[in-house]
């Protein structure tokens, strides 16, 4: 992958007008399941939305607000399957062309700011980068134990985390750096990873 190709070259997407703007949940699923057949892709996309709607609701926000912070967890990987090469720049455009709410396209955006070049900013743009990569290693995690998500510990996943071998690809960077910029202590995050992901799909 070449990474200077992921760039996206520009820091502002979507369109103030269109504040508020959202897709339904059926148009949502429509979109995944058009542009994605990889199951493990899907249950990682709804893992995601699913942590990010939980997430916006502890924090007591509107359901707009929480079905908003769904959606840029639901599709950031939409264009991952058949567009690898310019991840995420096709699904950016698609939910520019659909009128989406500038903020979920920009969280969408800055999900890997190293690779995209686009710095999350707000609340939702750095609990999506934050939720991402440690959502798929703590599935990862679940898979491997015969009880999956009960009884889970954040020492267990911790332990994993150290252990570079285990599920490899997941940047263990990328999950500390994530961490710094939402201003969360990792074991706070796991354990809301924890709560939140056996109840996702
Ligand atoms: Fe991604
Ligand atoms: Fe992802």
């Amino acid at each position: 992958m070449n990474i200077n190709q992921m760039n996206l070259g520009r820091s502002v997407f979507g369109s103030p007008e269109n504040r508020g703007n959202v897709i339904s949940n059926e148009e949502a699923f429509l979109l995944l399941h058009d542009w994605v057949s990889n199951p493990k892709l899907i249950i990682h996309m709804q893992q995601v939305g699913h942590l990010m709607r939980m997430y916006a609701k502890e924090m007591g926000y509107s359901e707009e607000t929480q079905h908003m912070w769904f959606l840029a967890g639901l599709l950031h990987d939409a264009d991952w399957d058949k567009w690898p090469e310019t991840h995420c720049k096709k699904i950016i455009e698609e939910l520019e062309s659909r009128n989406l709410d500038p903020e979920i396209i920009h969280a969408i955006a800055s999900h890997g700011p190293k690779y995209f070049g686009v710095n999350p900013e707000t609340e939702m743009d750095k609990m999506l980068y934050a939720f991402d990569e440690l959502s798929g290693l703590t599935h990862a995690y679940s898979l491997m134990r015969p009880e999956g998500y009960q009884g889970m510990e954040v020492k267990g996943v911790k332990k994993r985390l150290k252990d570079k071998t285990f599920a490899a690809q997941v940047s263990r960077e990328d999950i500390a750096d994530a961490c710094q910029r939402a201003e969360m202590e990792l074991d706070d995050l796991i354990q809301f990873v924890i709560n939140h992901q056996i109840h996702a799909v």
